[in-house]
Formats: C-alpha cells, structure tokens, sequence
C-alpha cells in the first residue's frame, strides 16, 4: 500500500529528470559490468589453469564473461537448439553439468526435468546456481545407472564426447528405452581438431565430422538430423533423433501443415 502510494508520488518527479536519473543508471551499470565480468574471469582462472580442471563448465561464466569479452554466441546455441525439440512433458538430462541448461532453457518449457551428472561439485554448483521448482538434480553414472522413467524429450549437451563408441552404442540403446515413441533426443558435440590431440583430457571419442556423428544415431531412430555451426575457435555439431519428427520436418508439431 505505502510502497504503492510512494511509486505514485515519485513516478511524476522522476519523469522529470528521467535524463539525470538514466545517466546515473547507465555509470552504474557500466561500473557493475566491469566488476563481474572480472569477478567471473578471475572465477574461470581458478577453476581452469590451476588443476585438476573440472570436467564441466559453469555456464554464468559465459553469461557473463566470455560473451561479453570474446563475441562468441555458440554456448547459448545447445540450450537454444535442444529447446527446439521440446515436447513440454517431462525431460531427461544426461551429464547436466552446472545445470545451466535445465534451468534456463528447458525447465520453463516443459512439465519436469531430471537432471543428472556423476560429479558431485558439478551438482554442487547447479543446485545452488540453478535450481528451480520442476529441476531434480540427480548424482547418478548413466553407464551404470540412468535414471528409470519415461521422457518426452532426452537432452545429451556436450557429453556424447566423454564416452568410448562402445559406451556410446550401449547409451543410446538404454536412452531409446526411456523415450515415449515419438520423443526426441537432441544434444550437442564438437569436431575434433584434426591434430589427433584431444580438446579435453575427459574426452573418450571427438567426431570427425557429421556423418561421423550420424551415424551413431542410425541403428536406433527413424529419423536424424545432424547439424553445424563454425566459429573462428570452435566446429560444433547438434543432433535431434527420434522414430517421430524432429525440429523443421514437414509433419513438425510446431511448423505449418
Ligand atoms: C562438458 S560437461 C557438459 C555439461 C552440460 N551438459 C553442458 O552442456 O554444459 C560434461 C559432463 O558430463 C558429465 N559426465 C561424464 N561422464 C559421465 C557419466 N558417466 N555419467 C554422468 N555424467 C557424466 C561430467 O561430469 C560433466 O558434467
């Protein structure tokens, strides 16, 4: 009522000196900017030159940092991507990571999330980063032990790269269990570098090119879509699959009959 009463008041004063009050609000941003993206290179400093590194990325140092500083958009495009696949029923999140994804691209979109990762400092971080009321955030080895239940949708952001063919072969078969019949899995990767060295030590397999990742996905779904983006520093490649339609398919929910 008195906060109200008080925003009535002030409302007329302010818009006379909006101009003053603007510049005001623009140096304190600016000054606020500086601070964290700072605060956030610093953050990156620590976590990666002095080991052990950790195997997953905190994403709020994109945010707001390394998009800031470098111009590089290409880790909003996982979340933007797999977004695109979306069902709005309940999704699986294999190897969540900091948990920035669930959170803020596909927990708004969708009924649930499970949300799950074997490193304990990895859902350390995305609980007290990223939580929100429909994320659960699971420690659970998906070789061994991914999470029982049925899912419209199954997320795989920048992990696939973290398990041997073998492995791999095997996940997909487990995840295809977990998909309603027409579910989509989408996810992310990245080409290797072509100089037979790895771009992260927790790396087990890094694909030649699309058709190399492609074919993984042949022997379990109907329908596969294998796409990339190029950046001066990095190749990426997205995946949807599934035995229904995926993304901009003719029969799409979301595209025009
Ligand atoms: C590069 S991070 C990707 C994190 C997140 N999906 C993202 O897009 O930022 C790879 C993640 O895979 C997880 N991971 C690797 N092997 C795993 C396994 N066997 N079971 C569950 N998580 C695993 C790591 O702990 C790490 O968080």
């Amino acid at each position: 009522m008195l906060k109200s009463l008080l925003k009535k008041i002030m409302k007329p004063i302010a818009i006379q000196f909006k101009p003053q009050l603007e510049m005001v609000a623009q140096a304190e941003c600016a000054l606020s900017r500086k601070w964290v993206a700072n605060s956030h290179k610093r953050l990156k400093w620590i976590q990666w030159a002095l080991p052990p590194q950790p195997e997953h990325f905190d994403h709020q140092i994109d945010l707001f940092h390394q998009f800031m500083d470098h111009r590089s958009s290409y880790w909003t495009e996982r979340g933007v991507f797999g977004s695109l696949a979306l069902k709005g029923g309940k999704v699986l999140e294999l190897a969540c990571g900091d948990g920035f994804n669930a959170r803020n691209f596909y927990s708004l979109r969708s009924m649930a999330v499970v949300a799950c990762d074997f490193d304990p400092s990895a859902l350390k971080i995305a609980k007290a980063k990223n939580s929100a009321p429909n994320v659960t955030y699971l420690l659970a080895d998906i070789r061994t032990d991914m999470p029982q239940g049925t899912f419209e949708n199954i997320v795989w952001d920048a992990a696939i790269e973290h398990f041997t063919p073998a492995e791999i072969e095997t996940l997909l078969g487990e995840m295809k269990m977990r998909l309603t019949p027409d579910g989509i899995l989408s996810g992310y990767t990245l080409v290797d570098n072509q100089t037979g060295e790895k771009q992260l030590t927790h790396h087990e397999y890094e694909f030649r090119d699309k058709e190399d990742l492609r074919r993984f996905f042949l022997p379990h779904f109907k329908n596969v879509t294998v796409f990339e983006t190029v950046f001066p520093d990095r190749h990426n490649l997205y995946f949807w699959a599934s035995d229904g339609p995926v993304p901009f398919a003719k029969d799409w929910q979301f595209a025009l009959s």
